[in-house]
């Protein structure tokens, strides 16, 4: 892992440049077998939704959520990495995807205002966070009161990453299916 001090003192840890680079080639082998997008259907994410893609990694999923909330919405792709932020950039570009805003985290908040998204979802990334009462928090944050979370539990074990997920004081898990969370706040969803 990389650290990178920022100049508001937050350090951000993420893969050195050849580890990314190497993730990168297997997501795309991964894509060229199997298109992941299409597990956004599931989602409920329609047009005109503002949508956060936490983690977007290279940005395999950013196409079919372009697609999805259309020209009236908005898709925004977080991650640390600032390689995963300029594919996201050159994919945005080729495929003139303007309702895509890549957004480099270099902690929190991102730049992304409070109680804006109608949908946030975290794939294949939460084995990686350490902070993850902060990153649960800032996703509370972002998300509309009535939204929904999704969250994958990665690499990690299932319960470990439910138990984090609970810890947080943020959220209730109101679906449970294979490593897939659906959250929502906890305010709402207990309400
Ligand atoms: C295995 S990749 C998954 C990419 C994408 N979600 C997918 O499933 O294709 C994990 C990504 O999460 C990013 N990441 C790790 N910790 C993060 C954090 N705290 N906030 C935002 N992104 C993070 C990494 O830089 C990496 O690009």
């Amino acid at each position: 892992m990389q650290l990178l001090r920022t100049l508001s003192g937050y350090e951000v840890e993420y893969l050195p440049n050849i580890a990314f680079r190497l993730m990168s080639v297997v997501l795309s082998m991964r894509d060229a077998l199997a298109p992941v997008g299409k597990r956004l259907d599931r989602f409920g994410i329609r047009k005109g939704c503002v949508v956060v893609d936490f983690g977007c990694g290279p940005g395999s999923y950013i196409e079919r959520a372009s697609q999805l909330v259309g020209d009236a919405g908005k898709v925004y792709a977080v991650d640390v990495h600032p390689l995963a932020i300029m594919s996201v950039k050159r994919r945005a570009e080729q495929k003139n995807f303007s309702n895509v805003v890549p957004v480099l985290s270099a902690g929190y908040p991102v730049n992304i205002a409070s109680q804006s998204a109608d949908v946030i979802y975290a794939l294949d990334m939460f084995h990686h966070v350490k902070d993850t009462d902060g990153f649960l928090t800032e996703l509370h944050r972002v998300l509309k009161p009535n939204g929904a979370l999704f969250i994958e539990s990665g690499h990690q074990p299932l319960d470990g990453a439910r138990k984090k997920i609970l810890n947080s004081d943020c959220w209730v898990i109101v679906k449970e299916e294979k490593n897939l969370f659906e959250c929502a706040s906890k305010e709402h969803g207990s309400a």
